[in-house]
C-alpha cells in the first residue's frame, strides 16, 4: 500500500542523512512552461554531522508547513548550524524566511551569484543572518562529514551549484537530475516509471543550457556519486551514473548532423494563404543554394509540426521565416514555431524573415522583434512584397537568400547602410 503523501514521516536516506521535503501532487503547470502530470516534489535534506545539522535547500512556501513538520522529526532548531542553498528559485527558497526565523544563529552558505536572490529573498532580514559566498573548492565540514561545493552555473539559473557530501558520495544537486514526479515510495528503484517525466523536465528546463550542461558533467562525473539526491522527484540510489549518463546524451544530437565540417545549415519555413509568400520561399530558397558551404533546407509550416522543427532549428546556423500579413499579424504556426524556441539556444544564430501583404505587411518586422528578442541576429532587412510578386520581386528574391547565405558562408559582401531606412 502506498503511504499517505502529508503523513508519511521524514526519510532516512542514509545514516543521519534524512529527507524532510514536501509533496504537490496536484501541481499540473509548473512555471507555467511545463506541465506535470503527476505532481511534484519539494526536495529538502538534513544532513547530521558531529558539529551539527546542515539543511540543504527548503521547499516552496505553500508547503512549508510538511517540511517543518519533518524536520522537527529529525533535529531541533538549535541544533541547526548550516543552511545550504543550492538555488533560490521559490520553490525551494520559499521556506527559507521562516527558517531563519527558526534558526538565526543558521549560517547561510550560498553561491557568489545568488547573493543578489538571497538579498531578495530575506530583504532587510539577511542583516540579522551570517552568511558565507561559495564557490567551487570551497567546502562545509559539519564534523566527520564535509560538503564540498561544486559550481554548475545556468543549471539552470545563474547561480546554482550543487552540494557533495563526503565521505558519502551523495550529491545534493537540486534541480539537476530532477523530474516533476510526484511519489512516495521516494526513491528510483521504488517509484513508477518516470523516464518520461525526467526526460521531459530536461527538456524544458536544462535543455536551452546543454553547453553549461556538459562542463557541469565534466565535474560530476569525476565524483562518482553512489547516489542523487535532487530536489524535485526520485532519490536516484540506484545506478546513478546511468543518470549522468542520460544528460550527456540528452545534452547531443540523437542523429548524426549531416551537415558538418565548414558547411553552415540555413533552413527556411514558411506559410502561404495565395501562393504569392510560397512563391517569395522558393525564390529565396534558390537564391541561398546557390551560395557554396551553405546547406539550405526548405519547409512549409502546414506540412509539419512543431516539436521537430525545434529540433531541427537547434542544430542549425541560421533560419528564415515566410509568413502573409493577415489582421495585421504574422500566421499562428509562425508564431507557434517561434514561441517554441525558448526550449533552446538560439543566441547568435542568423535570422531572417519574409512575406507578402495586402495593406500594411506587418508580419515581417513583427517576426524580426521576435528573432532580436531570442538573441538571434538579424542582418538584412526584412522582405516584403505587395500581393503577388512580379518576376522582378522574384529576383529580388533570391538576392535576398543570397545575401543571407552569402553571410553565413563567411562571404558576405560589405554592407551599405541607409541612414534613411534607420
Ligand atoms: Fe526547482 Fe529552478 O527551481
Amino acid at each position: 500500500m502506498l503511504p499517505a503523501l502529508t503523513s508519511k514521516p521524514a526519510e532516512e536516506i542514509a545514516p543521519g542523512v534524512n529527507w524532510i521535503g514536501a509533496f504537490d501532487p496536484d501541481l499540473r503547470s509548473f512555471d507555467l512552461i511545463l506541465k506535470t502530470a503527476n505532481g511534484t516534489t519539494y526536495n529538502a535534506y538534513a544532513v547530521q554531522g558531529a558539529e551539527g545539522v546542515a539543511i540543504i535547500d527548503t521547499v516552496k512556501e505553500e508547503f512549508s508547513g510538511q517540511f517543518f513538520d519533518r524536520l522537527e522529526q529529525v533535529t531541533s532548531y538549535d541544533a541547526i548550524r548550516a543552511v545550504v542553498l543550492n538555488h533560490l528559485e521559490l520553490d525551494h527558497a520559499g521556506a527559507l524566511p521562516e527558517l531563519m526565523r527558526r534558526a538565526p544563529h543558521a549560517h547561510i552558505y550560498v553561491s557568489q551569484r545568488g547573493l543578489k536572490l538571497l538579498q531578495a529573498t530575506l530583504k532587510d532580514e539577511l542583516a540579522h543572518y551570517h552568511y558565507t559566498l561559495t564557490d567551487d573548492g570551497d567546502s562545509l565540514d559539519l564534523g566527520g562529514r564535509v560538503l564540498q561545493f561544486v559550481m554548475t552555473p545556468y543549471l539552470h539559473w545563474p547561480e546554482t551549484m550543487c552540494s557533495f557530501l563526503l565521505p558519502d558520495r551523495i550529491l545534493f544537486s537540486c534541480d539537476v537530475f530532477g523530474a516533476h514526479f510526484c511519489d512516495p515510495r521516494l526513491y528510483n528503484d521504488l517509484v513508477g516509471d518516470f523516464r518520461f517525466s525526467f526526460e521531459y523536465y530536461f527538456r524544458h528546463i536544462m535543455r536551452p543550457f546543454k553547453k553549461w550542461v556538459l562542463q557541469a558533467m565534466d565535474k560530476i562525473e569525476p565524483l562518482a556519486p553512489v547516489m542523487i539526491a535532487p530536489s524535485h522527484g526520485p532519490i536516484l540510489r540506484t545506478r546513478p551514473m546511468d543518470y549522468v549518463k542520460s544528460y550527456r546524451l540528452l545534452s547531443g544530437s540523437h542523429l548524426p548532423n549531416e551537415v558538418e565540417g565548414k558547411e553552415k545549415s540555413l533552413l527556411i519555413f514558411y506559410l502561404s494563404a495565395y501562393g504569392a509568400t510560397a512563391d517569395m520561399a522558393r525564390s529565396v530558397y534558390e537564391g541561398a543554394s546557390a551560395i557554396e558551404g551553405v546547406r539550405v533546407s526548405l519547409y512549409d509550416l502546414q506540412g509539419g509540426e512543431v516539436e521537430p522543427f525545434v529540433d531541427l532549428i537547434e542544430g542549425a546556423d541560421g533560419m528564415m521565416f515566410g509568413s502573409p500579413t493577415i489582421n495585421g499579424d504574422a500566421v499562428k504556426p509562425i508564431w507557434d514555431l517561434l514561441a517554441s524556441l525558448i526550449a533552446i539556444d538560439t543566441r547568435g544564430k542568423v535570422g531572417a524573415a519574409f512575406g507578402s501583404y495586402g495593406w500594411s505587411g506587418e508580419a515581417v518586422p513583427m517576426i524580426e522583434d521576435r528573432m532580436r528578442g531570442l538573441k538571434m541576429r538579424v542582418p538584412e532587412k526584412g522582405k516584403r512584397i505587395k500581393f503577388h510578386p512580379t518576376e522582378q520581386e522574384l529576383e529580388e528574391c533570391r538576392s535576398y537568400g543570397q545575401a543571407i547565405a552569402e553571410l553565413l558562408s563567411g562571404k558576405a559582401r560589405p554592407k551599405v547602410i541607409d541612414f534613411a531606412e534607420l
